[in-house]
């Protein structure tokens, strides 16, 4: 096979692109190693920025997240058993945020893929990428046992933190910048009405959070230690631990019901420089991996996505690769805008381990300038609401 570029990849950050490719007339083929029934079965995150929402709306999927997504002002924090305040994007930005789940996001870039007659290849085994240095690279595979090859001009590396991308550059040509975070988040999908808004907590007993699909569909987390068993945790105590990290007027408020999805998340933040290698680019999970603090791993796989296919874009429309040149760059100074962004509110808003009584008092002295300086509130405001993209 031939094509101008191979994607490997079929999350939200290969087909996006492979979208937006197939919108300016860029030939590709996504090479996706499960079936689409898994990928489409992954649940995570759910909060766009407006960038993102436009960039969808731009690539021909915005339709049912405009039906569908909840638009709202930006998300709350509690603390202390009873502060309440406003990460307000909307006052101090002027752009909204949506509520809308990643799972629908993919549902839609698989819809519109196969509107246009869009090429995925599904449980590609093996896939590996050859000659990134040379003028024609390509990857292979096995399919059905068979081996396959597809030659290109460019590949995209989509494929997620433990796809083969990513290792394909070689050891002395990249650099790795990673943290462990000492505890993960357990996580429940269910079919009761969220609350209306977004509401992080701080409390003594950790982290916790009320987050939203849709108007029959939430989403909680509890902040739990890494060695958790989650057969430890029947709805129940899930529901009752929850309630008590919140103030009673939120805990009532919160409605519980059977969880239909209950998982355990580590946190991590995870950083490659360069985002590319010869005629390789990497965009998404696969260049970097944030803590779900901040809600930025999708935002970031999408403006990964618009840069890469402007880039891919200018080169086959204009003959100019000034773009492809610097999207290593400008990517990763998004990239680290949103990485430090999501390590800080993850450090403000939980409670490690190791935390002493001075590191205790200094994070609730943060939580209290932030309820009192509308500057401040300000510059998280401009972070959570997603940076410009560079023009
Ligand atoms: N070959 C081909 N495909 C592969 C390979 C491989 N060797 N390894 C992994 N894949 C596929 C995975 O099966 C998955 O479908 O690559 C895809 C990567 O998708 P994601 O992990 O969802 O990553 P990405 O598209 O970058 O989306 C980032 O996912 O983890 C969240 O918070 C993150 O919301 C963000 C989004
Ligand atoms: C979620 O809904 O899954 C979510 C919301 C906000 C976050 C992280 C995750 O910061």
């Amino acid at each position: 096979m031939k094509t101008s570029v191979v994607i490997v990849g079929g999350g939200p950050a290969g087909l996006l692109l492979s979208q937006r490719l197939h919108q300016q007339g860029v030939e590709n083929i996504v090479c996706e190693s499960q079936t689409r029934e898994y990928v489409l079965e992954r649940i995570r995150a759910g909060v766009l920025e407006w960038g993102s929402v436009e960039v969808l709306r731009d690539s021909g999927v915005g339709e049912r997240m405009d039906r569908e997504g909840h638009v709202h002002d930006g998300s709350d924090i509690v603390w202390a058993g009873q502060h309440r305040l406003k990460m307000n994007t909307r006052k101090f930005t002027d752009r909204p945020m949506m509520a809308y789940g990643q799972t629908n996001i993919t549902e839609d870039l698989y819809a519109a893929r196969d509107a246009m007659g869009g090429q995925i290849i599904h449980q590609a085994q093996d896939v590996a990428l050859h000659d990134l240095t040379g003028d024609r690279p390509f990857v292979t595979f096995t399919r059905a046992g068979a081996q396959e090859r597809i030659d290109c001009d460019f590949i995209a590396g989509c494929d997620g933190f433990h796809g083969v991308s990513r290792r394909s550059i070689p050891d002395g040509e990249r650099s790795e910048y990673e943290k462990v975070y000492p505890f993960g988040w357990l996580g429940i999908l269910s079919e009761t009405p969220p609350l209306p808004d977004i509401i992080y907590a701080n409390t003594e007993r950790g982290f916790a959070l009320c987050s939203q699909r849709n108007a029959m569909l939430s989403r909680y987390y509890v902040q739990c230690t890494l060695d958790t068993d989650i057969n430890d945790w029947p709805d129940d105590r899930f529901w009752r631990e929850l309630k008590a990290r919140f103030p009673k007027d939120l805990a009532d408020a919160i409605v519980t019901g059977p969880s239909i999805e209950k998982s355990i998340a580590p946190l991590r933040s995870f950083v490659v420089e360069p985002m590319a290698y010869g005629r390789l680019f990497l965009a998404g999970d696969a260049a970097h991996i944030v803590p779900p603090t901040g809600a930025k791993g999708l935002n970031l796989a999408i403006s990964d996505v618009f840069y890469l296919s402007r880039a891919l874009c200018a080169h086959y429309r204009q003959g100019n690769d000034a773009y492809l040149e610097s999207y290593s760059d400008m990517a990763l100074r998004r990239v680290w805008g949103a990485a430090r962004f999501s390590w800080w509110l993850t450090s403000l808003l939980h409670r490690f381990p190791d935390q002493g009584a001075f590191d205790l008092r200094a994070q609730q002295q943060e939580l209290a300038y932030l309820s009192a300086s509308e500057s401040y509130m300000k510059a998280v405001c401009e972070q959570y609401a997603g940076l410009p993209f560079e023009v």
